[in-house]
């Protein structure tokens, strides 16, 4: 059977770093309430000549490096991105050409803080149909960009990065790698909860981030346990049978209530929120790199991807390594 195997993972972040100390400096807010709220210690920010595409690409290239593959066989990228560097083109094109590749498939795809899961479950499906036969997803962010920096109750919470996957069409055995099940849902009937107040076809500017976070916590941890019952039931899978968890990084508070509505020791969560805070679409990338590199993630292992963001949009995808 054809399915999509993972080759290979990058991820980057902005130079510079902020701790939850250096931002009470400039916003009324302490160290230890975005420690105990969320989880939160530090984010990265992006600062001159660093936007969502350059970092895209730093995290493609370093995700083409671990495939070991040429760019130039690339034939399919997917950019998930809510802080595209411009209106148009996709954010996807200019990382295409910054990485020397011609005439293939780009384009971006906007679930915000699901945009991963959209991007990865979309290439999967154009992969298994033929379409194409090495995919680049990515999930790429500068949210400080669109972050009202007067309104403590959101800047404290979001960071900006970007993280990437190959993907590789392969003929593989039923217990072979590659992804084995994903699941999409979109719930537009909540958008107050969670926007931004501006854009090309309203206000004619970028806008900012509005959330109001104790409703959307609520609906997050439902929708979340939800998908993952069904990918599972997809798969014919058990919640015990997953080796790592790698969820979208919004609030450690998240991450346990979760976990525990599954039955999942925590152990088997990847947390990375405390050291990027919430990369939206970037995140779930972000947090695989990072357990594929210092070695927790290894061939074989049965990987659940899960999140969940504005729209509401949320989904999830197992696959083996
Ligand atoms: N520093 C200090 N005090 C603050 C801050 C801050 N940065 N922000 C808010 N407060 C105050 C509030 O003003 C309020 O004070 P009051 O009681 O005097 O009115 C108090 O702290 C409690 O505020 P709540 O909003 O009720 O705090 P809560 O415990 O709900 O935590 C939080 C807020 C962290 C936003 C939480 O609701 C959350 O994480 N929600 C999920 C939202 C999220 O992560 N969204 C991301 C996108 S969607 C997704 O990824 C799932």
């Amino acid at each position: 059977m054809i399915r999509s195997v993972l080759l290979g993972t990058g991820s980057a972040l902005p130079k510079r770093l902020v701790s939850n100390a250096e931002l009470a400096e400039q916003v009324d807010t302490t160290d230890e309430w975005i420690v105990e709220r969320t989880g939160i210690r530090q984010r990265y920010i992006a600062g001159e000549g660093e936007s969502t595409s350059t970092l895209a690409t730093q995290a493609a290239e370093r995700a083409i490096e671990a495939a070991d593959i040429e760019a130039a066989s690339i034939d399919l990228i997917v950019l998930a991105t809510a802080t595209p560097d411009n209106t148009f083109p996709a954010t996807a094109t200019q990382v295409q050409a910054a990485l020397g590749c011609r005439g293939g498939i780009a384009f971006d795809v906007a679930a915000v803080c699901s945009g991963f899961l959209y991007a990865v479950t979309t290439a999967d499906a154009m992969l298994r149909t033929g379409m194409a036969k090495r995919a680049l997803v990515i999930g790429a962010e500068t949210f400080s960009r669109i972050l009202d920096w007067e309104d403590r109750t959101t800047c404290v919470l979001f960071g900006d990065g970007a993280g990437a996957i190959v993907l590789e069409a392969q003929d593989v055995t039923d217990d072979g790698p590659g992804i084995l099940a994903s699941k999409l849902h979109a719930d537009g009937a909540h958008q107050e909860l969670l926007y931004v107040d501006g854009g090309p076809a309203t206000t004619g500017t970028v806008g900012k981030l509005r959330m109001k976070g104790r409703e959307v916590f609520r609906h997050a941890v439902v929708n979340l346990a939800d998908v993952l019952r069904e990918v599972l039931e997809q798969a014919g899978f058990l919640a015990s049978d997953i080796d790592w968890v790698v969820p979208h990084q919004a609030n450690a508070r998240i991450l346990d209530a979760t976990a525990r509505k599954l039955g999942l020791p925590a152990e088997k969560v990847v947390v990375t929120v405390d050291q990027h805070a919430n990369t939206s679409a970037a995140s779930v990338p972000l947090a695989l790199d990072q357990a594929v590199r210092d070695g927790r993630i290894q061939k074989g292992q049965l990987v659940m991807l899960e999140a969940m963001g504005g729209g509401f949009t949320w989904g999830a995808a197992l696959l083996r390594i």
